[in-house]
């Protein structure tokens, strides 16, 4: 079998203090994900949670709510690389080595929890993954998603996007602001993928022309250099959602109180068995 590719290297993992939402989970979608994991706890006290990934929030946030979990991580370096993040030390036995491409073990989940999971898997290989937690999950089981997601193919030069931000979104740090415009500034409809590094030799060309400042373009920068080759999607809402469908119930589209909110909501999904 041809060897899965993969992107997520033990240096991305080890620069996680770097990423800022929505790149990670922010603080109120921290408190979604807890309402749900609580709630489904009170119902069922053995909940099995399975991490997608291996994001030190989820972790901790399971360990603070004392629910049992495993990380689901094709990569066991970055697993442990990203303890350094945790405020609780967890162990080898909350660690499946698996590629969500493929999950070949036994276990079965009660929740399924993932941030931006399939933003850093090619679209080609989203229904393969969303099989594979269907075939893990245990009956009614729940899997919430954080997603960005596009809702159609327009695309804002750079110009406009860091005018909007100086304008409205100035107290925040530009990564953080204006992350979805900039990944869809330069987006590759054909392949469905934006580029780290072309998306950082496109903001070089802004910075050179004057029109986005020295620390709009270098926050960008450090965490492009961090991310290398790194390839990300924000596929179209409505075909997510269609292939979506046919594995899961979608019960309810929320969202944090962030101001990307729009752009990558919170899918709460019933597995359909
Ligand atoms: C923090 S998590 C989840 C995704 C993350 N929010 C991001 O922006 O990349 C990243 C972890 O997912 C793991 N990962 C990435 N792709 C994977 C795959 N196809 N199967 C299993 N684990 C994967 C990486 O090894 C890494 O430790």
């Amino acid at each position: 079998m041809k060897k899965k590719q993969k992107q997520w290297t033990k240096s991305v993992a080890s620069q996680w203090g770097l990423f800022l939402p929505p790149a990670r989970p922010s603080l109120s979608e921290l408190v979604i994900f807890q309402k749900y994991l609580l709630e489904l706890k009170s119902k069922e006290k053995n909940l099995k949670t399975a991490i997608l990934g291996s994001t030190p929030e989820f972790r901790d946030l399971c360990q603070t709510n004392n629910a049992e979990y495993r990380c689901i991580d094709y990569n066991r370096q970055n697993f442990d690389a990203l303890k350094q993040y945790l405020l609780h030390k967890d162990a080898d036995k909350n660690l499946i080595v698996s590629d969500w491409r493929k999950m070949e073990f036994e276990e079965k989940f009660d929740l399924f929890i993932g941030d931006l999971v399939t933003t850093v898997m090619p679209v080609s290989e989203h229904e393969k993954i969303f099989r594979n937690i269907n075939s893990h999950s245990e009956e009614n089981a729940r899997v919430i998603l954080k997603i960005p997601l596009r809702r159609n193919n327009e695309q804002q030069t750079h110009k406009k996007i860091f005018q909007h931000y100086r304008r409205n979104l100035s107290y925040m740090n530009p990564f953080a602001a204006v992350w979805h415009e900039v990944l869809l500034a330069d987006y590759d409809f054909n392949e469905d993928t934006m580029r780290c590094q072309t998306s950082l030799k496109k903001l070089k060309e802004s910075f050179d022309k004057g029109v986005i400042t020295k620390y709009e373009f270098v926050e960008f920068k450090k965490r492009w250099d961090a991310l290398g080759e790194f390839k990300m999607n924000i596929p179209l809402r409505k075909e997510y959602f269609r292939k979506l469908s046919r594995y899961f119930i979608i019960e309810k589209v929320t969202s944090g109180t962030d101001s990307y909110k729009k752009w990558a909501p919170m899918l709460v999904l019933r597995v359909k068995l």
